[in-house]
């Protein structure tokens, strides 16, 4: 079984994940529509939160800790959470889109709305959040205490940057809301500015404060196309050159990324919001048959000028989303063949909660130990430095680029000053000779620390604590888990979670 389990996956992924993700797609896509038709889910809100509060409110001190009760193979990251086993798990059913006021620009959103869900509704409404993070199954409770990048971040900073507040069940069983403190709103609203310190501190706590029960996320105008640039690059100096010069236009460009396929290709794209397109040039990427599209960006090193395409735009937001950035290449290998994409790709990708629960053990230890899934995010003055340290350490590509804009807010990420960074997104099998998962990962990390930069929670940390706080700003954190009743004896520490 084992054997047939590593060499022959596709098979079972094909005739079994297949269809049973479009099954279960069908049936969340009629849930989400039934019932924000029905307008019944911010009045069941309430009823589910003070379930939630009753959970907490029902633990017992005294060892064991709490956390949620998602299983780890239902999650995008690839950790399966080992804390889970022995840790109680407060149930939060809460999956709605409770609120969409375009008067405040804001949308109030339940944690384990996908951006799927949220693509789907807003788009054809002519809004859209700020940052639309790629795959199609990440939640908003996910991005909010662990990441939330996308191509718009240069503009906006990552996900907590477009968040208004946050409502949260706390550690004792109460129910909280919190905002950032800003001069316009201690004038008129005294309630609005409860505990900045607290709103600072949940991103990166990866649920460790307490537990997430609505958030406020502002929303923007969008337009029905995006049209995107390609500029290839023949050399690391090019490539950085023109990454770095796009990424600076904040202005100008409302989406930036690269990516790169050796230590000296790569392709820079560009893309604005736009409401016509120039004939001839669409290209519905999203359509199943369509070849992916990193394969698709490829070809556009073959020349040396740069091209213009348009491209609807959910087809834009969730262009790794059918080959799962490059993942799917190791799992299909024939999956970007036309004539299978014809034929069964519309069924792509299979739900990677399925695909995890269907790995086994032996896939899984294969993957530990042959397989990357890492995203360092580095000042881009370091980005070249930092792309030399990938190569050698674990010569995989495609890379991938997205810069992001990074605040000087108090928090996890605490930069000694705003600057822009990006994101390196390293997916797949290394082909450095001497790649060790344990040892490479861990001189990947030193060196990201070395840069003032951070390693994504959802991947694989082998820092020791002390690494860990190193990385990562822990002065309010501390101070909020210290003044939050039971917040140090009932919830896990951050580091705890993710080693
Ligand atoms: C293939 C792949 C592609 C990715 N692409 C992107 C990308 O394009 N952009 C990006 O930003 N990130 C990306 N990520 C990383 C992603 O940001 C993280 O995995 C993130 O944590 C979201 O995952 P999730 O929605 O499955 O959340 P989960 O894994 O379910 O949650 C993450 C953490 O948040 C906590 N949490 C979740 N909900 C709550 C709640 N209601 N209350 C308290 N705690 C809660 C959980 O306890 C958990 O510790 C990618 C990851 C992978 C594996
Ligand atoms: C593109 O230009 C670079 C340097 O100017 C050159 O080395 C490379 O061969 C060119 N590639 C193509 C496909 O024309
Ligand atoms: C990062 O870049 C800055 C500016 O170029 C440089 O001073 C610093 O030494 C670099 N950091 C590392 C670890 O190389």
């Amino acid at each position: 079984i084992e054997h047939v389990l590593v060499h022959y996956r596709w098979v079972i992924v094909c005739l079994f994940l297949l269809p049973a993700s479009f099954l279960f797609d069908i049936y969340m896509t009629l849930r989400a529509w039934l019932i924000f038709k029905l307008n019944s889910a911010p009045q069941q809100h309430d009823a589910r939160v003070k379930n939630v509060q009753e959970q907490v409110r029902n633990f017992k001190l005294g060892g064991s800790k709490m956390c949620t009760s998602r299983p780890g193979w239902a999650t995008v990251s690839i950790r399966l959470g080992k804390y889970k086993k022995n840790m109680k798990k407060i149930n939060i059913n809460l999956m709605d889109i409770l609120e969409v006021d375009t008067e405040r620009k804001v949308v109030r959103l339940e944690p384990l709305v996908t951006m799927g869900q949220v693509t789907s509704l807003l788009l054809p409404l002519g809004w859209t959040l700020p940052i639309v993070p790629e795959l199609d199954d990440l939640t908003v409770g996910g991005l909010i205490m662990g990441t939330g990048i996308e191509t718009s971040s240069h503009k906006y900073g990552l996900m907590q940057h477009v968040c208004e507040s946050y409502e949260l069940v706390l550690p004792d069983g109460s129910l909280t809301k919190c905002s950032k403190c800003t001069f316009a709103i201690i004038v008129f609203s005294i309630s609005r500015t409860e505990n900045p310190d607290l709103f600072y501190s949940v991103p990166w706590s990866y649920g460790t404060l307490g537990f997430l029960v609505a958030a406020e996320i502002r929303i923007v105008p969008s337009k029905p196309f995006v049209r995107i640039k390609y500029q290839p690059a023949h050399s690391a100096g090019e490539l950085v050159d023109i990454f770095t010069k796009e990424s600076k236009k904040t202005k100008e460009n409302d989406f930036v990324e690269a990516l790169a396929y050796s230590d000296e290709e790569g392709v820079v794209m560009t893309g604005n919001f736009c409401d016509i397109y120039e004939a001839g040039k669409l290209n519905r990427i999203g359509r199943w048959y369509k070849p992916w599209f990193f394969k698709h960006v490829e070809t556009k090193l073959k020349s040396n000028e740069s091209s213009v395409e348009y491209i609807p735009l959910r087809d834009y937001y969730h262009r790794h989303t059918r080959s799962i950035f490059w993942e799917l290449q190791d799992i299909i290998p024939f999956g970007n063949n036309p004539l299978f994409r014809l034929l069964v790709g519309w069924l792509m990708p299979p739900k990677i909660s399925l695909l995890k629960l269907t790995q086994g053990e032996t896939v899984k230890r294969l993957y530990e130990e042959h397989h990357v899934v890492q995203d360092i995010m580095v000042p881009m003055k370091n980005l070249t430095k930092c792309l030399q340290v990938f190569d050698q350490e674990i010569k995989l590509y495609p890379l991938w680029l997205c810069p992001f804009y990074l605040p000087k807010d108090p928090g996890m990420l605490a930069p000694p000053s705003e600057e822009m960074y990006v994101d390196v997104g390293a997916y797949g099998e290394p082909r450095a000779p001497d790649f060790n998962n344990v040892k490479t990962i861990r001189r990947i990390e030193k060196a990201t620390k070395d840069f003032n930069g951070y390693q994504m929670l959802y991947a694989d940390s082998y820092m020791t604590r002390e690494e860990f706080r190193e990385m990562f700003d822990h002065t309010l954190y501390d101070k909020v888990r210290k003044s939050l009743p039971m917040c140090e004896e009932a919830m896990p520490e951050i580091y705890d979670k993710v080693h």
